[in-house]
């Protein structure tokens, strides 16, 4: 069994690190699906683009993901009608299906070898009616089964194959890509690096949480859910994806003659044991048969339901929040943020609009997040020493920093600050996965410290004084 996604199995991918200071007239920050897809609408429009990316491209979010493109998402129709109205309602399932449109017709006309498939896409539940009744208003040929809907006209695909070949053929059209490439800091129109800087006249940001912000711009715009996700080969492949809309939430979908199998969504300042998480997604799959891969996605949820697209100001423009469907709004992000570089008017900007108006729900849920923050960074710091790690986590002090130490097999103590570097929360040994993870706002780092997923920027490797 390995500890990684499915979709990092195989993947072979050659690495450009930035080694010279750059001037460009697009700068995206974040290789996964929206960096990526922004970057393929400015392909051949006489722009200088460059891509960067920390890690190596799609190893984010994007490689976690179950890789649904579907528009059929839980009861996010009832929920946006309701608190935001019919047209509302109706705008988000036409971004959907035109994201559907985005990504697939990319696929076809680019012959991308994705293992895409056409497949029923289900909600099961016994809180469907209102769902249904407004999917029907709307024109969605849905159909019902027992406790369950589903339309007929949604895929699934292969998310890291498709990055993979987006790549190439942004490379083929001379745009420059830079991976393990650590934006540090972005002042005005450049962007930093530790030893080099690109000057940029747009700059993008599609790195799912983006840290350039306000540190606490984000924390009351949403919170961050955390999942468990396995796959399971030696399965026939029932050619469906599904997910509840109870709780807890199950979610699923087939890839090739593997079941990809999601448990047990929570936000990530409960549930911290992360050794119990993963046993309680191992007790429900074995039942399935044999799982080959085991590992956990983190999405971005906002207080309104819907993701945020948009221009932060004339030169900063953001795509973030999906609230767990990422492949199809990462496709439209890419659309969208594109439109508005390129000045082509584009129906969904004023929907997704970083700056949009509040609905009372809305309100109400951001006083939920300030709340939610404050328990988060308490608990953060009362954590250290639960009773659920085993003799191989200590948590110390040393001088005067707070330290956590991870004693390996061979018996090496790895020592890093048990201090996120974002806004000061304590941090979580995920025995599991062998990562440092904070219970604030997601960052995660590995047992040396390196970061591994922001708003952190920096690592938390400790240094002997
Ligand atoms: Fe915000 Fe750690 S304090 S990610």
């Amino acid at each position: 069994m390995k500890k990684q996604s499915i979709w990092l199995e195989n993947f072979k991918n050659q690495t450009k690190k930035l080694d010279t200071n750059e001037e460009c007239d697009v700068l995206i920050i974040g290789g996964g699906i929206t960096g990526l897809s922004t970057a393929y609408h400015l392909k051949g429009k006489n722009l200088k683009v460059i891509l960067v990316e920390r890690n190596e491209i799609g190893s984010g979010i994007t490689s976690k993901t179950t890789g649904k493109i579907t528009y059929l998402q839980e009861l996010i129709y009832s929920k946006l009608y309701k608190e935001k109205g019919k047209e509302v309602a109706k705008l988000y399932l036409n971004s959907q299906l035109d994201a559907i449109k985005i990504v697939t017709n990319i696929i076809k006309k680019e012959k991308i070898d994705c293992d895409l498939e056409q497949v029923k896409s289900y909600v099961i539940g016994n809180n469907l009616e209102k769902e249904k009744d407004i999917l029907k208003e709307f024109n969605i040929k849905v159909f019902e089964d027992k406790n369950a809907i589903f339309v007929d006209d949604t895929y699934v695909f292969h998310p890291i194959k498709y990055l993979v070949k987006i790549k190439e053929i942004l490379e083929n059209n001379n745009i420059k890509i830079y991976e393990h490439t650590n934006i540090i800091e972005i002042k005005n129109d450049i962007a930093y690096t530790k030893e080099y800087h690109i000057k940029a006249k747009n700059i993008v940001l599609a790195c799912h949480y983006p840290f350039f912000l306000l540190p606490l711009l984000m924390p009351i715009k949403g919170y961050l859910e955390k999942s468990y996700i396995a796959s399971i080969s030696n399965i026939e492949n029932k050619k469906l994806s599904a997910i509840t809309s109870n709780n807890p939430t199950i979610s699923l979908r087939y890839h090739l003659n593997n079941l990809i199998y999601l448990n047990g969504s929570h936000a990530i300042s409960n549930h911290q044991n992360e050794q119990k998480n993963f046993d309680n997604l191992i007790n429900e799959i074995k039942k399935y048969g044999t799982f080959d891969y085991i590992w956990s996605n983190q999405d971005i949820v906002t207080n309104d339901h819907l993701p945020i697209i948009g221009k932060i100001n004339d030169s900063l423009l953001i795509a973030t929040g999906y609230n767990t469907w990422g492949m199809t709004n990462g496709s439209l992000a890419g659309k969208i943020i594109s439109d508005l570089i390129l000045q082509i008017d584009n129906k969904y900007t004023d929907l997704f609009a970083v700056k949009r108006d509040k609905s009372l729900y809305e309100i109400k849920n951001i006083l939920n997040e300030i709340v939610r923050n404050g328990k988060s960074f308490t608990l953060s710091k009362l954590i250290n020493n639960k009773k659920w790690y085993s003799k191989q986590v200590q948590f110390k002090a040393i001088k005067n920093d707070k330290v956590g130490i991870y004693i390996d097999e061979n018996n090496q103590k790895h020592i890093v600050y048990n201090k996120c570097p974002h806004l000061k929360c304590g941090l979580i040994f995920n025995e599991f996965e062998k990562t440092w993870d904070c219970p604030c706002h997601g960052s995660r780092f590995d047992m040396d410290g390196n970061l591994i997923l922001g708003p952190s920027r920096y690592n938390i490797t400790y240094k002997k004084q």
